[in-house]
């Protein structure tokens, strides 16, 4: 009952086959209509996994979630979030776009945007540092998608190296809303029924999430509230990891890392670029509301040169090393 999809179009259509007689279709993909490939990740409740659709050849990276796994778990919630939050999210070319969703017996399965190069963090790993200029072209993309899901209500709350995946362009894709914070819809129109359980800004589930400890900022740790400034926390400590090829708050357990994070408990390596290190500090500030809001991040310095907006995402994206 608590997977019952709400509002999609369930159903079937006519359609004439080769011979010319008439055969009923599902409207809605299925599992049939895919076939699949190599597994391309693997998290707690879900596995993602290459496959085509078999009409359209079109590749795609498939979610597919547990769901005894989820119900035993307790998770059911975030499952929902995972999918409200990607529905709201379909017009950027940052965010890893959700198509279709079905499910069979025994998983979910979420049809997202395929990112054949992997994870940042893996890229990062494989060269060690990036340079000034990689550091702004993979800053800026990544920038540009948080301002694009701000701007829909969308608090991501995990932002990290591993969220953020590279498609065959070698161009940012961000992933994993699983723990996003929905804030109420700006364009909602008011309806009546009942209250959207999905949408807090109040609820116990703030209270009780953090994200990865390495990027969680220090009102998350404090207040446990998190709003649009922390993912600009995240944003600062991958633009430090980046450059200096290690996230700024690292410790030997979770206990430590949150100690050096409301210790403000960093240091910048020899030779860290000094417009850079002007913008972490400007975001490495313990008050969100003191914190550089986004509009002053892209007038910063480090980004001057950078086009905003949709030329970002047409330029050739400038080669690691
Ligand atoms: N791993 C997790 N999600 C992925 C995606 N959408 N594309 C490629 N690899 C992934």
């Amino acid at each position: 009952e608590e997977w019952k999809e709400r509002g999609a179009a369930v159903g079937v259509r006519q359609e004439i086959d080769s011979s010319g007689k008439p055969v009923l279709r599902s409207v809605k993909k299925g599992v049939r209509d895919f076939s699949f490939g190599r597994t391309l990740g693997e998290g707690s409740y879900s596995t993602v996994l290459a496959a085509t659709d078999r009409q359209t050849l079109k590749e795609y990276a498939v979610k597919v979630l547990d769901k005894r796994h989820i119900i035993k778990e307790k998770k059911i919630k975030y499952v929902n979030i995972e999918k409200n939050t990607l529905n709201r999210l379909t017009e950027h070319p940052g965010i890893v776009r959700l198509y279709y969703t079905f499910q069979d017996e025994k998983s979910l399965y979420y049809v997202l945007d395929v990112a054949s190069n992997g994870e940042l963090l893996g890229v990062l790993k494989k060269i060690g540092t990036f340079d000034v200029e990689c550091t702004r072209f993979y800053g800026a993309q990544i920038l540009d998608a948080i301002d694009y899901m701000h701007s829909r209500g969308v608090i991501h709350r995990d932002l990290k190296p591993e969220n953020v995946l590279l498609d065959d362009q070698m161009h940012v894709k961000i992933t994993d809303f699983g723990t996003a914070k929905l804030l109420k819809d700006p364009y909602a129109v008011p309806k009546q029924g009942l209250p959207d359980m999905d949408k807090e800004d109040d609820d116990n589930r703030a209270a009780s999430f953090v994200g990865t400890a390495e990027y969680v900022s220090p009102e998350l740790l404090t207040d446990k509230n998190a709003c649009k400034a922390s993912d600009l926390w995240a944003f600062g400590c991958i633009i430090y990891q980046l450059l200096s090829g290690r996230p700024p708050f690292k410790a030997a357990n979770e206990y430590l890392t949150f100690q050096k994070i409301v210790g403000l408990d960093y240091e910048f390596p020899p030779g860290f670029p000094p417009a850079a290190r002007d913008l972490v500090e400007r975001l490495l500030v313990h008050d969100p509301q003191r914190r550089l809001s986004m509009e002053h991040i892209k007038n910063h310095e480090f980004f001057d040169g950078v086009k905003w907006g949709r030329s970002l995402w047409r330029q050739k994206a400038p080669r690691l090393m």
